[in-house]
């Protein structure tokens, strides 16, 4: 059984933008609304390269990624044709203009999934013999 809490009010989220909810462990996720008031929640995690999707721009009942401008089913999580791969969706109830999410889901959905880190690989130290050793 779901355990709904409150993450905010529809009107909150901007129209074609996004929220991001803090989680205390993994992504957090981004809560969407689109221009029909729809309301969707993705992990903040673009399923190319990790590009935060809270950022993007919602277009219908989708969501292009601010990195490569993949775009994202807001729906399903999953990009569409030709690219391939989705994210992990929450479960979302608006009641009376609240938005609530699964208190279960935040907790635990996907807080493996870390957000990949630009830039170039760091090296592991290779221990080296000092001078005078042999
Ligand atoms: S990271 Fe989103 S399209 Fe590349």
């Amino acid at each position: 059984m779901s355990e709904w809490k409150v993450i905010c009010r529809v009107e909150d989220i901007p129209v074609l933008g996004a929220r991001r909810v803090a989680r205390p462990a993994g992504v957090a996720v981004a809560v969407f609304r689109n221009s029909q008031d729809q309301v969707f929640a993705l992990l903040d995690r673009c399923p190319h390269k990790g590009g935060p999707l809270s950022q993007g721009i919602v277009f219908g009942t989708s969501v292009a990624c601010p990195l490569h401008n993949w775009a994202i089913g807001l729906d399903d999580g999953c990009a569409k044709s030709p690219d391939e791969g989705c994210v992990p969706t929450f479960a979302v109830k608006v009641e009376n203009g609240a938005v609530h999410l699964d208190a279960g889901e935040l907790a635990t959905r996907a807080i493996d999934l870390l957000r990949p880190v630009a830039g170039p690989k760091v090296l592991s130290p290779i221990p080296l013999p000092l001078a005078g050793e042999d």
